[in-house]
């Protein structure tokens, strides 16, 4: 066994999907039921630095400085044996995390969490991976992780195993200036996690004909982002939103994730829309409310998104690159 300590950082950003990932196909790996499309969210960052230590004697996971237990461990040390496994390596290691954007503030952290943690993982255990091996691991995460590999607008190839399910890049961030304006409604945890939501899809009637539409959207909000066809890509995005979230509604157990507030920001998108503002919704498995336009409307979006009652905070992302190392003397 080897005395010596193994260490590697990585920073990666979170992503938000035009196209959904809702459903899977295989749960344990994690292979979707369909493709997705998503834009890197930069300027939110997550950073994470992996090292496996023979001094150990069991994983550990510090989180914004605070050591973490329970679930959010165990689900990192299910990811560490899946890279010890590949790797042939058998330390534990000690993972620390930091965000630079508030937990809970609406933007899912498990995309740029994954992300992070395969790349440095992955070196520290001394794993010479593809872009699209990183995507894979990331995947085993969390789905939409590998998502967060590639750089700027990236669709992860839905595949049919372990081995076809990555995710690639289709353009690069510098390719369109879109804006994510994130309104945030809620802080608190999601009652329903995504895992356990991905579960429910197909109890939903309505998941079939949605998995059966999906390739035309998928094909749609590729030539949208390809042409930077602004109203094509806003047309095929909202749709696919509220399709997701009638799956969401209609499963065995009911997922309503909306609050006043957001039927409030969808209506406003809409009358900001017709009124000539270049803007459009989507919403994932919690209340916030991402509004999309290009960055020369975003300060003029964001003021309008903080008047709406029951928007507690309103944060601003641009299209992000794809997930990195660390040089080993960065600090977190
Ligand atoms: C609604 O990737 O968070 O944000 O694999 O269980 O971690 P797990 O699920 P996750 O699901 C994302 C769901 C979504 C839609 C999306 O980002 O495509």
């Amino acid at each position: 066994m080897s005395t010596e300590l193994k260490s590697a950082a990585a920073v990666s950003h979170p992503n938000i999907a035009f196209i959904k990932y809702w459903g899977n196909r295989d749960h344990h790996l994690r292979i979707p039921a369909s493709g997705s499309i998503s834009m890197n969210l930069g300027r939110l960052e997550t950073r994470t630095r992996v090292t496996f230590n023979p001094a150990l004697t069991a994983d550990r996971l510090i989180l914004n400085g605070e050591p973490t237990s329970g679930k959010q461990l165990q689900r990192v040390q299910t990811f560490l044996d899946h890279v010890r496994r590949l790797a042939g390596i058998d330390l534990y290691a000690e993972v620390e995390s930091k965000n630079d954007f508030p937990t809970g503030a609406g933007i899912a952290s498990s995309a740029s969490a994954f992300s992070a943690l395969a790349l440095a993982a992955a070196a520290a255990a001394g794993l010479q991976l593809s872009e699209a091996e990183l995507s894979r691991l990331a995947r085993r995460g969390s789905g939409s992780a590998c998502r967060s590999v590639p750089g700027g607008f990236v669709e992860w190839l839905a595949g049919e195993d372990d081995q076809s399910s990555y995710a690639v890049s289709i353009a690069p961030a510098d390719h369109w200036d879109l804006v994510d304006i994130v309104a945030v409604i809620s802080q608190v945890h999601k009652p329903t996690g995504s895992t356990e939501g991905h579960a429910l899809a197909e109890t939903s009637p309505l998941q079939k004909a949605r998995l059966k539409s999906a390739p035309a959207r998928l094909e749609q909000c590729r030539t949208a982002i390809l042409r930077r066809d602004f109203e094509a890509l806003a047309e095929v995005s909202e749709l696919d939103c509220n399709l997701m979230h009638a799956v969401m509604m209609t499963g065995a157990r009911r997922l309503l994730y909306w609050q006043p507030a957001t039927i409030e920001l969808i209506h406003a998108a809409g009358e900001w829309r017709r009124s000539g503002i270049p803007v459009f919704y989507t919403i994932d498995a919690g209340p916030n409310v991402h509004l999309i336009c290009p960055a020369a409307e975003a300060d003029r979006v964001a003021a309008a998104a903080a008047q709406i009652q029951g928007v507690k905070e309103v944060l601003q992302a641009p299209a992000g690159s794809a997930a990195h190392l660390l040089a080993e003397e960065v600090n977190l």
